[in-house]
């Protein structure tokens, strides 16, 4: 099973909180935020993208209101490839076909148990390399 990091601004913070209980047969560290106090998405997509700088073969999940501001924040660092999902399908070919990393969730747009589903589908599926190595290559480090 992989070490997961998980964190998420206050748009995403129900989610996670619903993802933790969910994720309890894994190893989850949450980086974040604690309340519903608001803060800056960006600063929590660091705050995840640096711990899997550290442990490279870790998944990550990052939860704001739409998923969309995480996942632009995550993609600036090179060693983050995150996929916004909003269906089980799209984790599953941003697992195989992209080797995401890291998934982006909308805490406002998905109710928890699509969330639920798609976080299994990014968690059971693996990058199937072959033809999408080089695909990848061209845009990772
Ligand atoms: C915060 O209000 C909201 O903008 C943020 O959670 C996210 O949806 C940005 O993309």
């Amino acid at each position: 099973m992989p070490k997961i990091y998980i964190a998420a601004d206050h748009g995403g913070f129900d989610l996670k909180g619903v993802l933790l209980d969910s994720l309890a047969d894994y190893d989850v560290t949450d980086l974040g935020t604690s309340s519903k106090d608001a803060v800056n998405y960006p600063d929590y997509a660091t705050k995840l993208a640096t711990a899997l700088d550290y442990d490279r073969d870790a998944l990550g999940i990052l939860i704001c209101g739409t998923g969309l501001g995480m996942s632009m924040a995550a993609n600036r660092y090179p060693h983050i490839r995150a996929a916004r999902c909003v269906t089980g399908l799209d984790a599953q070919l941003a697992r195989q076909h992209n080797n995401a990393n890291v998934l982006c969730l909308g805490g406002r747009v998905l109710g928890d148990e699509l969330a639920k589903h798609i976080v299994d589908a990014f968690l059971h599926f693996s990058f199937e390399g072959g033809r999408h190595q080089a695909r990848v290559d061209q845009f990772s480090c």
